[in-house]
């Protein structure tokens, strides 16, 4: 089989690794990849945003499949300008992919199939900021949550227990001309579930856990993913399946009711509250960087789940196989991130790594004049399984240690209360 992945992250890359361990390996091509992906995949130089160069590309390729991995591609219709050129496409069309492009749009849908969500409001004008808060928090006795509608690149949420800061990030997305989600605030642990859908059928992926915050215990600014784990040993034995009960396959009936199937991934972001699952947010992809252990788990052939898909059989009742093992990612993040990140920092110590046992996915790297540079906010990530989570972080911790990166950082707790409470050690669940 030939396939062609769209996008340039850890992501892609992880989706890749996973595709050449199939039997037999498929032909791998990727538009653009990264230095990583070039040891496993045939590169090609169109970017994720040049739609016409992708259609082009997969023509002249004649592939079988191609899979999108990032949103902005999905939400600006590449998965409809594909299948219109007759490809099979793993990816929801831009209708679907609104699911993740508008969450204003997530939470109607989700009211109609009744999926259980946090409580909102949408609010297109800032007169309309202080009453809102007072609905969805009416006691202010919460953090409040304000959401910018659109993509954001997982910085357009703000949680802060100042109104002042809650009624600031709404003023600023609606004068950027967006609208705003305010949210009802969920407490308890999240949890990240990949629903595999061909537009009526659903297959859940292993659940994962990421770490959103840039530094250690949940301190600092929000990102798009300092690292996860898999598996959850804390979580219900029948996690993946109340998910698909209860959100996943509603979802994608009531999609496929509006005319709109999803085919691809439906993200599940989730909280476990004391009242039960409820939806944080939905995305239309694979997420980041929990793709990174959840594939490095997956012991059924991936290239045939995402052909099936693609092509509208997907088959429910064969369940798929998961490796016992734990992984762990870590993120190795550029000087600066999530804010005004650094680039062009020289990237060493990838063999020291990898010679420990971990590997390396990258996100933000490139060559220059020979030399592997950091070129984004998140650079690599960095995997270690073992047969416990303890062993698996421990061995992503050295891994990322192992590399050199002036300014980089990572953060050092990712898995740890997961990894002590499976040990039955004091420190409790995430
Ligand atoms: P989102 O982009 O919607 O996933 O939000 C990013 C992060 O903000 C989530 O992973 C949560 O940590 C936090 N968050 C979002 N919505 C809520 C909510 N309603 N209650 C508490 N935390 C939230
Ligand atoms: N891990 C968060 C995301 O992919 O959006």
């Amino acid at each position: 089989m030939k396939i062609l992945v769209i996008g340039s992250g850890a992501r892609e890359h992880a989706i890749i690794r996973r595709l050449a361990a199939d039997r037999p390996s498929p032909e791998l091509h990727a538009a653009p990849g990264n230095p990583g992906i070039a040891r496993l995949a045939t590169c090609h130089d169109v970017l994720s945003t040049d739609l016409d160069a992708q259609v082009r590309l997969a023509q002249q390729l004649a592939v079988d499949l191609v899979v999108i991995g990032p949103e902005q591609p999905l939400v600006a219709g590449a998965a409809d300008r594909l299948r219109e050129a007759g490809l099979t496409v793993f990816g929801p069309s831009a209708a679907a992919a609104r699911l993740e492009g508008s969450k204003s749009w997530a939470k109607e849908i989700m009211a109609a199939a009744g999926v259980p969500t946090a409580a909102s409001v949408t609010v297109t004008a800032a007169e309309q900021i202080e009453p809102g808060l007072d609905r969805v928090n009416p006691l202010s006795d919460v953090p409040f949550v304000v959401k910018a509608d659109g993509l954001a690149a997982g910085k357009g949420v703000v949680v802060t227990d100042d109104r002042r800061a809650a009624v600031a990030h709404a003023e600023a997305v609606l004068a950027a001309g967006g609208s705003v989600v305010l949210e009802e605030h969920l407490d308890g642990p999240e949890i990240s579930l990949f629903c595999v859908s061909d537009g009526t059928r659903v297959v859940s992926l292993a659940p994962a856990q990421d770490f959103k915050r840039a530094l250690d215990e949940d301190r600092g600014p929000n990102t798009g993913g300092m690292g996860a784990y898999s598996p959850l040993p804390w979580a219900p034995e029948d996690l993946a399946e109340t998910v698909v009960r209860t959100v996943a396959r509603p979802t994608v009936d009531e999609l496929a009711a509006r005319g709109i199937p999803f085919v691809g991934i439906l993200y599940c972001g989730l909280a476990l509250t004391r009242r039960g699952l409820r939806v944080i947010e939905f995305n239309a992809r694979f997420g980041d960087p929990e793709t990174q252990v959840v594939l490095e788990r997956l012991a059924s052939p991936f290239a045939p789940l995402l052909h099936d898909a693609a092509r509208g059989e997907l088959d429910e009742r064969q369940g798929l196989q998961w490796h016992e093992d734990a992984a762990v990612a870590v993120v190795l993040a550029s000087a600066g991130y999530p804010a005004t990140v650094r680039t062009g920092d020289v990237i060493t110590g990838i063999d020291a790594c990898e010679a420990l046992g971990a590997h390396v996915l990258h996100a933000g790297t490139a060559r220059l004049d020979g030399e592997l540079v950091s070129a984004g906010g998140r650079v690599l990530s960095v995997v270690g399984t073992g047969s416990d989570l303890e062993g698996a972080r421990t061995l992503a911790l050295a891994g990322v240690e192992a590399i050199g990166l002036e300014g980089g950082h990572h953060r050092s707790d990712i898995a740890r209360r997961a990894a002590a409470d499976a040990l039955g050690t004091a420190e409790g669940r995430a």
